[in-house]
């Protein structure tokens, strides 16, 4: 095996811009976006506003920006929003609605494909009391990374949306990466993101782009949006540099995600015959892989592989590795032996 070979499955936020996004990031008709003149951003709010099935769109620096400014559109300090126990946006975003928001996040169990229990989130609805926060909202997340990046389906959020409309609350979905969850389920991301009031996705993620994140949702949400993004400092100058390749990737990156899937599929197949290693194949559904160790340190595996070139994100009580633009099946065969040799010589 070569020693320089680097096989990178930290994230598929490692993704480079292909040759014809930065091509079209060279060409981009630019304007000042936070002026509201920049075409190339338009041209790509519209795409993706049309491709979600909403009224409008928001390009936004981050997925993590994108979650905040959602929460400041629907919830006023104190009032609270439920989220699943495992989601990003309570686990991994710094504790951005506390902390800049004022907003409570109240969690529902997660389940390992990302579900949370229906029965016990409708129980989670304040009723309008005078003492009881105001419950302004429902975070759900699609695919939910945490939980084996499953995809969620388009009933499921239609449950879900329904019990949020019922207490006149908002459902929100932090689609980070719903194009893998409707590759992987053969539907559309309008379809998913149909009873949910405002969607958001990633053009940082799978489909390869440098930067970037879309907010959706009607036009009344985006104009709120627009204003809040401005109060965090989200406003992006000629932003149309950053829009021109999330044009290319809505274009072209997206069909080939399923090509990532197999891949990951593939990791995970093989990762499941190695002794010492934890994962059932059967739950990885798009680009995620997680998998734990058992009688093998977890540290040592994680720099044991490193040192062959193969990086891996997670704990190394529980490692996650994703495939991406990039990567190859190859890659994955690499991997998998890497893994095979590096816990042979551990146990
Ligand atoms: C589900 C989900 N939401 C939000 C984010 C945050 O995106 P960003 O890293 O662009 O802030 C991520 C990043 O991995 C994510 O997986």
């Amino acid at each position: 095996m070569s020693e320089a070979r680097r096989v990178d499955l930290r994230s598929d936020t490692v993704t480079h811009p292909t040759p014809a996004m930065r091509q079209a990031m060279v060409n981009a008709e630019l304007g000042d976006d936070v002026l509201g003149d920049d075409p190339t951003a338009k041209r790509l709010e519209a795409m993706a506003a049309e491709r979600l099935g909403k009224e409008a769109a928001l390009i936004v620096p981050s997925g993590t920006m994108a979650n905040l400014i959602s929460l400041l559109v629907y919830a006023r300090r104190g009032d609270e929003v439920i989220v699943g126990s495992q989601a990003h946006v309570l686990q991994v975003e710094v504790g951005g609605a506390a902390g800049l928001g004022g907003v409570l996040l109240r969690a529902a169990h997660n389940d390992e494909r990302g579900r949370m229990d229906l029965d016990e989130v409708r129980s989670m609805i304040r009723p309008p009391a005078q003492y009881g926060p105001r419950t302004a909202a429902i975070f759900m997340e699609n695919t939910h990374n945490l939980c084996n990046g499953s995809p969620l389906s388009a009933s499921y959020t239609a449950q879900v949306a329904a019990i949020a409309h019922e207490a006149g609350a908002a459902l929100h979905i932090d689609g980070a990466r719903i194009f893998n969850a409707a590759v992987a389920q053969e539907t559309t991301p309008a379809e998913l993101a149909r009873d949910a009031d405002s969607a958001s996705f990633c053009l940082s993620k799978g489909l390869s782009c440098p930067i970037g994140s879309v907010l959706t949702g009607s036009e009344e949400y985006i104009q709120q949006a627009r204003r809040i993004r401005r109060t965090v400092g989200g406003g992006m100058r000629q932003v149309g540099v950053i829009a021109a390749a999330g044009i290319v990737a809505l274009d072209e990156m997206v069909d080939r995600l399923a090509d990532d899937h197999v891949n990951a599929r593939l990791l995970a197949e093989g990762l499941s015959k190695i002794p010492g290693i934890n994962i059932d194949p059967a739950l990885v559904q798009t680009n995620l892989v997680f998998c734990t160790t058992e009688g093998i340190d977890g540290n040592e595996l994680v720099s044991r592989l490193r040192e062959r070139g193969v990086l891996s994100s997670g704990s190394p009580q529980r490692l996650r590795m994703v495939t991406h633009y990039g990567i190859e099946r190859a890659d994955v065969e690499y991997t998998v032996e890497a893994v095979r040799e590096v816990v042979a010589s551990l146990s």
